[in-house]
């Protein structure tokens, strides 16, 4: 979720872009996050979310969490392939919307759903096996998006906070898990998410062992 922290082996061989055309890029990039929440906000307003509005406002939330870590995961691969070291200051920002949408998607259900009921809650995380699922990567999103600050990486040292932020990679498959587990009937979209991750993964692998080679 860090923007300062760079991948090894992303180098540019472009011209530093104005000021200018970073805060441009940088307000494209906040407002491609934010929109999903306006679209949602006022389709709700609308009365347009159909015939059971919460179900859909809490998928819309959980599923746009998802993509936002999955495109936080791209970034690497595509600043390394398109040798545009600057893209990678956008991992904090989208990092940090995928936990921000995971968090109304939580707020949402407990919140809207549950009437903060928290007994209720505490019964479906030990009885429902997507909650459980759900709520094990939400836990472990959340020192992520606390040690997400360039104070973060300095306190704890480049190489710890990295080693940290490899939480990623087993918060996605968590919630590629509960998302797959929750479908009754078609798997094709969280099926479709997995292979996502595993083509970004795959990525990874071949480019570490590219650069050892
Ligand atoms: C990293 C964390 C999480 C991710 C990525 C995530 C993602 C998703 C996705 C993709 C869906 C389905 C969307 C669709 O059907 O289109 C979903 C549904 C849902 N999620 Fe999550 N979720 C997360 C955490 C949680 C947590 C912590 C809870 C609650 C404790 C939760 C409760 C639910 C519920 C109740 C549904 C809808 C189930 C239904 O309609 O039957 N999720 N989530």
């Amino acid at each position: 979720m860090d923007q300062s922290v760079s991948a090894p082996g992303v180098a540019s061989r472009r011209k530093r872009p104005s000021k200018l055309q970073d805060n441009l890029v940088y307000g494209l990039v906040w407002l491609a996050c934010f929109a999903p929440l306006v679209w949602l906000a006022w389709k709700g307003f609308n009365g347009d979310l159909g015939a059971n509005p919460i179900e859909k406002l809490i998928r819309q939330l959980g599923v746009w969490g998802l993509r936002l870590l999955l495109v936080g995961l791209a970034i690497t691969p595509a600043a390394r392939i398109l040798k545009a070291p600057r893209l990678l200051r956008f991992r904090r920002t989208v990092g940090l919307f995928a936990f921000s949408y995971i968090v109304l998607h939580l707020f949402s259900y407990v919140g809207v759903d549950l009437f903060f009921d928290f007994g209720q809650l505490w019964k479906d995380i030990l009885k429902r096996p997507f909650i459980t699922l759900g709520m094990g990567a939400f836990v472990l999103l959340i020192p992520l998006a606390v040690t997400s600050t360039n104070g973060w990486v300095v306190r704890m040292g480049r190489a710890a906070w990295q080693r940290l932020h490899w939480l990623i990679y087993l918060i996605v498959p968590l919630g590629v898990t509960h998302y797959y587990l929750l479908v009754k009937a078609d798997h094709r979209p969280p099926v479709i998410y997995a292979a996502l991750f595993v083509v970004l993964m795959g990525w990874r692998v071949w480019d570490r062992l590219a650069r050892r080679a």
